[in-house]
């Protein structure tokens, strides 16, 4: 069959990978990838909200299979768009997107069907939002309603901090539109963890657990970022962790969202809080997670092509989901600067060290050819380098190790990805 991928990061590098070993695959595309994705696959040069110039070059390549990657094109209709031209696509739809696309609608869907997640309030009017916080206990939590490339979450220490928040979200639009609407929310404490699952409508299979590394520097310290690296499986995501979720957090959602008449098909990712009072919501994302997928694809054995068609056929209950009983860490190179200012088009050397190296996978978050060959820097994240390793201690050790065959100026990395592991 031929597959097309849309999307130009990391993480769909690593899906673009995995389809790849698919025997079901003669020929895979990606719209509008990057240098990395076209060692595995044939770029062309559409954008991801370009939905006519996808669902045309779909309808001209006869695409069997089309796989939306990001969150902003399911966000605003892209599986809706292909449905409409007849073609076949993994993806939630923009009626179930709105999973993650709305912090709001997320928040109120978990309080209906008593999902547990942290208290909040909504606000439509900063006026409303500050008087809120002169009395709410501090730390708070404020976000915007809308997608903002996973930075639009405000953690607030004092009460001057929270006005400052309310006013740079609501009324200096730091994230746009995305910020006409904020969540003001509990603050918790606990370990974080993402769990990454295919929901086919009525049935949900979760993959192995991941735990992302969201501020820019060691330690936690500096802004938050999409992501500086990952590892998987999460030591503090138990057995005991995993049926509860199953049973008040995973089904009940995918459950609310039939119930709602938005019918859920495509990847849920959850992040959660093991807080003491149990496993709780941070938030919810319609797509694979970025670094997550980095670690969690190398670990899994079944072809991703068949659950993809299951979910979209609605048969996910016969397919049983099967990890290797591994870990993997994903460092991720970056420009230094990022998530701020950074220099773009920096020549990147030793890429082809891991050509031949079993267990070592270097996936390109932000990257292009220049014209000449070379590949260069093309974002703030560059490289996601994966080691898997018979433990979490030896996937990180490689991890690292690989770190050191890339090159390029300003290149940039956090030191302490999955050093929590040490503590579990
Ligand atoms: P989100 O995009 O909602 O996952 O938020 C980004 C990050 O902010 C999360 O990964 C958490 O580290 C942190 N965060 C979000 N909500 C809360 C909360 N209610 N309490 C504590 N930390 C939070
Ligand atoms: N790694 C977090 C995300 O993909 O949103």
């Amino acid at each position: 069959m031929k597959v097309l991928i849309v999307g130009s990061g990391g993480r769909e590098h690593a899906i673009a990978w995995k389809v790849a070993q698919s025997p079901m695959v003669e020929k895979l595309y990606c719209a509008p990838g990057n240098g990395g994705i076209a060692q595995v696959a044939e770029c062309v040069n559409i954008g991801v909200m370009d939905f006519d110039g996808l669902t045309g070059f779909a309808k001209e390549k006869e695409i069997d299979l089309t796989i939306i990657g990001p969150d902003d094109p399911l966000a605003a209709g892209a599986a809706d768009a292909f449905e409409a031209a007849g073609l076949r696509v993994f993806g939630p739809r923009k009626n179930a997107a709105i999973l993650e696309a709305s912090k709001a609608f997320s928040k109120d869907l978990m309080k209906k069907y008593h999902i547990p997640t942290a208290a909040y309030e909504t606000f439509d009017s900063p006026e409303k939002a500050l008087a809120y916080v002169e009395t709410a206990d501090m730390p708070i939590v404020l976000k915007a309603d809308g997608l903002a490339l996973g930075k639009g979450v405000l953690i607030c220490g004092t009460r001057e901090e929270a006005r400052e928040g309310v006013r740079s979200l609501m009324m200096d639009k730091q994230f746009g539109s995305a910020g006409d609407r904020i969540v003001v929310e509990e603050f918790m404490t606990g370990r974080e963890v993402s769990v990454l699952s295919f929901v086919d409508g009525k049935t949900i299979k979760v993959m192995t657990s991941a735990q992302d590394h969201k501020r820019a520097k060691d330690g936690d310290k500096g802004l938050n970022t999409g992501g500086m690296g990952t590892f998987s499986p999460s030591p503090f995501y138990t057995e005991e962790v995993d049926e509860f979720c199953k049973k008040h957090i995973f089904q009940p959602t995918v459950d609310a969202m039939r119930e709602e008449g938005r019918e859920f098909k495509g990847i849920i990712f959850f992040g959660l809080m093991l807080t003491e009072k149990g496993p709780k919501v941070l938030e919810y994302n319609a797509r694979f997670g970025d670094p997550e997928t980095q670690v969690v694809l190398p670990r899994m054995k079944n072809d991703l092509v068949e659950v993809f068609e299951a979910c979209i056929d609605g048969t996910l209950d016969q397919v049983e989901l099967e990890f290797e009983d591994n870990a993997a860490v994903c460092v991720v190179l970056a420009s230094d600067g990022y998530p701020e200012h950074y220099e773009k088009g920096l020549p990147i050397t030793g890429l082809d060290e891991f050509q031949d190296k079993e267990g070592y996978y270097v996936f390109h978050a932000g990257s292009r050819f220049d014209g000449e060959g070379r590949v260069v820097t093309n974002g703030g994240r560059v490289l996601g380098v994966t080691a898997v390793g018979q433990d979490l201690k030896e996937a990180r050790a490689r991890a690292y190790k690989a770190t050191e065959w890339i090159h390029f100026d300003n290149k940039y990395m956090r030191h302490d990805i999955g050093k929590a592991i040490d503590e579990a």
